[in-house]
């Protein structure tokens, strides 16, 4: 089969697994026909793929699993068995049960998997100057992208191309970790209400009226209201990430490397 449209599907609110994702589409040589973001509160449209396209799944690794935010909205995807790659995206900690579980998630969507890949992000606690795979993917991880995406194409040109792939992750999965009811703080002196933050929430947990306002019980600590704040003006409290982070940087300061399956 010669790949000649491909579809980026893709939860990523820090937008390392969007990055990865376009490397591989690049690699494998094919004009992008959609680039589904259902990274936004609003993506709730239900999308049908044709039969004779490709199309990746790209989602960030959250507790060893793929964020249940991103689980609902895969959902709406679907698909009359044609061909899919999964990507998860780790910060440099664990991949866990993640990848198996968004192969799941891609076949009762009705793809067929035959091609998969753990890749390595910054980690979203990646935060005031602690730094855990800081500015990951780099130079290198995007160039394995980009072959692994001509691996893909390659694949896809030999005969085998439909041949299903295993991949590292039990089942059942991991039990999602419970979520303490906490968010960033704003510091409102500093906040010009741009409104960037509410822009990137992925659950419309913050509004902007005279000042911001964050609903706690929907935030999903994905930082990206605090990355992308220009004036600094979202902060994740120390006291709240900062064990954390010092657990990250004794235990998963060694690089790891992306891994492919094909
Ligand atoms: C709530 C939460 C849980 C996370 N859990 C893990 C994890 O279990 N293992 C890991 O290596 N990274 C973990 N990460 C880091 C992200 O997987 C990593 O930063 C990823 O690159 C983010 O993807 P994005 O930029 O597409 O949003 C976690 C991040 C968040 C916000």
């Amino acid at each position: 089969m010669h790949i000649k449209t491909i579809n980026l599907v893709y939860f990523s609110p820090t937008k390392t697994t969007k990055k990865i994702l376009e490397s591989i589409a690049q690699g494998i040589g094919a004009e992008i026909i959609n680039d589904i973001d259902i990274t936004a509160s609003c993506s709730n449209n239900k999308i049908r793929i044709e039969k004779n396209q490709f199309t990746i799944f790209g989602a960030p690794v959250y507790g060893g699993r793929i964020p249940e935010t991103a689980t609902k909205r895969f959902r709406n995807i679907s698909s009359d068995n044609s061909l899919l790659a999964v990507i998860a995206v780790y910060g440099n900690r664990a991949y866990e049960d993640a990848l198996t579980e968004l192969k799941d998630i891609s076949q009762s969507c009705g793809f067929k998997t035959i091609a998969a890949g753990a890749f390595i992000g910054e980690h979203s606690f990646s935060l005031n100057d602690v730094e855990v795979a800081k500015d990951r993917p780099d130079k290198d991880d995007l160039n394995m992208a980009f072959s692994f995406g001509k691996q893909i194409h390659d694949k896809l040109c030999n005969e085998n191309y439909s041949s299903e792939i295993k991949v590292p992750g039990n089942i059942p999965y991991r039990k999602y970790k419970e979520r303490s009811v906490l968010s960033p703080d704003t510091l409102h002196s500093d906040c010009k209400l741009c409104g960037v933050c509410v822009d990137v929430c992925p659950t419309g947990a913050i509004t902007l009226n005279s000042h911001i306002e964050t609903v706690k019980e929907s935030c999903i600590w994905c930082c990206a209201c605090v990355k992308f704040c220009e004036y600094n003006a979202r902060i994740m409290n120390s006291s709240v990430v900062g064990n954390l982070q010092e657990w990250l940087i004794e235990n998963y300061s060694e690089r790891k490397e992306p891994e492919l399956f094909l």
